[in-house]
């Protein structure tokens, strides 16, 4: 894979890229994402190919501005407006009635698209200079752990994908909330940044947390990011309260704690954060799922987070990470 510097002159050259029906890894504030042109079949079909992912697991659309939100999406709810104001561009994803000019291939087939206007500025540039909207999943093979680095991509699709853009590390590093507009009263479907309570103070609304997981990828998905397992790095995954720090004796087990432990660390222990901070501790997540997943460990033992705010869904990744089934 070329990597492309997310420069003016990179930002063109993969525009070029994308109008040619070609597919590319582009950043986002969230995690990084395999770009086509949403509104052509036949480069979207390209990024099925590549990911090796199911055709019932429909894709993001990424726009630059509103203009954009209204030729992909109809019947918009009235509450579009208030949370395009609060989050976008952000970490928000809505599902909402697709237009029928965005391919069906977009949606695996389902009358609802989801749409977000991402924050990161390389990717938002991107998406104009284009002209047109970007459909993109996280670039990740299918069930693995989301990239939050451009070298995350080229190690793990490499081989699939020839261009990525490079943005640096994605500042959330967890993927986007998932609302879905389309069910009522609206529900999240996937946790992420952006949590119910702020939903709430945005739109008066409280969402309900989507809880039904399921255990294959041979039924129709509502959002296989509901799939137990996804997000699994190959070495197994178990979660703790109360780590011990004599886990790591072994060599062979890496520990990873939530906050620097006090004192001396022996090794093979690691932490997500310096102090506890959440939004630092998703920051680190995935990218010390990547390091620590090359084969050095037979296990990697991480703690969970304390089960509140953006821990919340920290927690829901871990939890699909450590999921075998
Ligand atoms: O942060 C993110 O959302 C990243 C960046 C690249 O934007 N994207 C991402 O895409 O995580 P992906 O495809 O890995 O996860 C999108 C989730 C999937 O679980 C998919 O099933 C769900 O969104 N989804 C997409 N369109 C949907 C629809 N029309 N109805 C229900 N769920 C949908
Ligand atoms: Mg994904």
């Amino acid at each position: 894979m070329e990597i492309i510097a997310g420069n003016s002159e990179g930002i063109e050259e993969v525009a070029a890229i994308l109008k040619r029906g070609e597919i590319c890894a582009v950043p986002s504030e969230t995690v990084y994402g395999l770009a086509a042109n949403a509104l052509d079949p036949v480069a979207v079909e390209k990024i099925f190919a590549a990911k090796g992912r199911p055709h019932t697991d429909p894709l993001i659309v990424h726009i630059s501005d509103i203009g954009m939100l209204h030729q992909c999406a109809v019947n918009l709810p009235q509450c579009v407006e208030s949370l395009a104001a609060a989050f976008w561009p952000g970490p928000l994803t809505v599902i909402v009635q697709k237009h029928p000019r965005v391919p069906d291939v977009v949606t695996a087939g389902l009358p609802c698209v989801a749409i977000r206007m991402p924050g990161h500025p390389v990717l938002r540039e991107l998406i104009a200079r284009c002209g047109f909207p970007l459909a993109a999943p996280s670039a990740n093979p299918f069930g693995y752990i989301s990239p939050t680095r451009v070298e995350h991509v080229a190690a793990t699709l490499g081989d699939k994908v020839h261009w990525g853009l490079d943005g640096g590390s994605c500042q959330h590093g967890v993927e986007s909330t998932i609302l879905n507009l389309c069910d009522t009263p609206p529900r999240i479907l996937r946790q992420g940044p952006i949590l119910p309570e702020m939903i709430r103070t945005a739109t008066g609304i409280l969402p309900q947390l989507h809880h039904t997981a399921v255990k294959g990828n041979d039924v129709p998905l509502l959002a296989p990011g509901t799939l137990l397992r996804h997000y699994s790095p190959s070495t197994p995954v178990v979660l703790c309260d109360n780590p011990d720090l004599h886990e790591s004796d072994d060599p062979l087990t890496a520990l990873v704690l939530w906050a620097r432990p006090v004192g001396s660390t022996p090794t093979n222990v690691y932490w997500l954060s310096e102090t506890g901070d959440a939004a630092e501790a998703a920051h680190n997540l995935y990218s010390m799922l990547h390091a620590l997943d090359s084969g050095q460990y037979r296990r990697i033992v991480v703690q969970r987070a304390p089960d509140h705010g953006l821990g919340h869904t920290v927690n829901d990744r871990l939890q699909r990470a450590a999921s075998r089934s």
